[in-house]
Order: C-alpha cells, then structure tokens, then sequence
C-alpha cells in the first residue's frame, strides 16, 4: 500500500471524530442521494468508501442489492452493523482500497462515491474504474470539493499551514468540478443533477454550534437538493452523472454553465 493510503486507512480506522463531527453533512448527503434517485430505477448497488452507510443502507430492499466497500475496518462493521438484519442477505462487505479490489467490470447499475475523491492519489483511475463497474445505462452519484474559486483557495491555504506544523497526516487531493466533469465525459457519462453548497468552515466551528444548527444554515444558506440556491459560493458538489447516450427526462435539471464553473 502507498503511504497515502496507509494514512488514509489509519485515520478512518478511528471513524467516531468524522462520524460525530460532520453528521450533519452525512445526512445531507444522504438526502441529496435520495432525490437524486427519486424517479430511477436500480437494483445493484457499490458504494465506494461507504463511510456509516448512510447514503446507501436506506435504499436497500427485498429487490435490491448492496455492495459496501472501505478501506477501514472499523468504519466498515459500522456500515455492517446498520444493515436492517431482514436484508443482511442482500449486503456484500469488502475491506480494501477501491483500485486494489477485485469487482466484476459491467456489474452495478448505481455507484455511490461520497467523499472520497480528495482522499486518493487519483481521481482519474478511481473514475475510471467507476465506469468500467456500471452497467449499461448504470448511473453515478459522486461528491467533491470542488477546487477552483476563492472559498477553497482559502480553505486549501489553511489547509497548506496545517500541513507545514504537521497537523494534517497526508496532502489532500485537489479536484475541480470541470476536471471531474471532463473524467466522466471521457468514459461516456454526463452530468444530470448537481447539488452546490459550501460548509461552515471556520476552525473548530462544530465544537460551537450543534450538528443540528450546522444543518440548518446550510439548508438555509444553499436550499434543499430540489431548490439549490447561492450556488455561486459552494464548493461541496453532489453530482449525479449518467450515461451520454440517455436522453434527458422532461423532469431533470439541465445544469447550467454557472453550475459546473470552476
Ligand atoms: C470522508 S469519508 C466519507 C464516508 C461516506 N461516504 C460519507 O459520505 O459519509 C471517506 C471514506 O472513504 C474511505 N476510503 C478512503 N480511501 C479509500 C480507498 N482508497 N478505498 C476504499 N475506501 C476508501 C475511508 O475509509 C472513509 O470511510
């Protein structure tokens, strides 16, 4: 294993600090994937760096079957844990880096990436192993920080000292919503849905104010998933892409040239 993912690995193997400290952010995640899906149909389903689970358990059924993967153990008997014991059956577990696993090419019809593009050497191979494991007319639902702009630039600075005294265990990696768009595009898939938003980012914010309160100024700053506003300064993306060939529902939202700016 790289070191990087050594790193990775061995921060996430203490899940509880992100657990506890960005539940609010989990749960807005969850919900932007539950509309997302709101008018489509899937059966098989892989989230990569599946965290808690809490995007994919909740759509979970009789019919429906669910790969969880992560490289931490502990975050992933989380995830295990929170499987309704009734579909336990439909649920397969795989503790390992993404592009180390061994996944049938062709095989799920929706992949969920929540959180982990900044934590990988390359977005661009784990994109493409994404693609290569869709089925035909299978469709994507990935997050990133969306690195372009002022806000992240700041952020990054922050970042950049904490990383000079040490305090961060490995350099994130950068991605803007134009490279992730032209990665999908490059394996046949185009953007549908996008959900824009920016987190209180001011140090220690959420030792103040409570997981709920962080909730609801984002709610109140950027809209819910089906009326997202202030779309100019967020930099948390939720996209949803879909194969190019598939013609746009009456229903979806065509993004914009100011949604997918960098
Ligand atoms: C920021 S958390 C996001 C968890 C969850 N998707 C969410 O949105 O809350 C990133 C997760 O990805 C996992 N992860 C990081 N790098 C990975 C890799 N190369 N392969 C598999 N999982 C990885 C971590 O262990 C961690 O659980």
């Amino acid at each position: 294993m790289s070191t990087k993912i050594n790193e990775v690995k061995s921060l996430f193997e203490a899940p509880e600090p992100y657990l506890k400290r960005r539940r609010f952010n989990i749960n807005i995640r969850a919900e932007t994937v539950q509309y997302f899906l709101r008018n489509r149909d899937f059966t098989r389903i892989l989230d990569v760096g599946c965290g808690d689970g809490s995007a994919s358990i909740p759509l979970l059924a009789a019919q429906k079957s669910l790969t969880l993967l992560d490289l931490s153990q502990n975050m992933l008997a989380i995830a295990q844990s929170k499987v309704p014991p009734g579909l336990s059956k439909n649920v397969q577990a795989i503790n390992q880096d993404f592009l180390n696993a061994n996944l049938q090419p062709g095989t799920f019809d929706l992949i969920i990436c929540l959180g982990l593009l900044a934590h990988v050497d390359s977005p661009k191979d784990v994109i493409g192993k994404i693609a290569q494991l869709l089925r035909p007319n299978g469709l994507v639902i990935i997050q990133s920080t969306d690195s372009g702009g002022f806000l992240t630039r700041l952020g990054v600075s922050y970042r950049r000292i904490l990383e000079a005294f040490g305090r961060m265990k490995y350099r994130y990696t950068l991605t803007t919503t134009n490279q992730v768009v032209q990665m999908f595009a490059a394996c046949g898939l185009e953007l549908s849905e996008i959900y824009r938003y920016s987190l209180p980012s001011l140090p220690a914010i959420d030792r103040i104010f409570s997981q709920r309160a962080l909730y609801n100024y984002v709610r109140l700053a950027y809209g819910p998933a089906q009326n997202n506003y202030n779309t100019w300064p967020g930099k948390e993306c939720i996209y949803l892409f879909a194969p190019t060939s598939r013609p746009p529902s009456p229903h979806e939202f065509a993004p914009t040239a100011s949604a997918i700016r960098d």
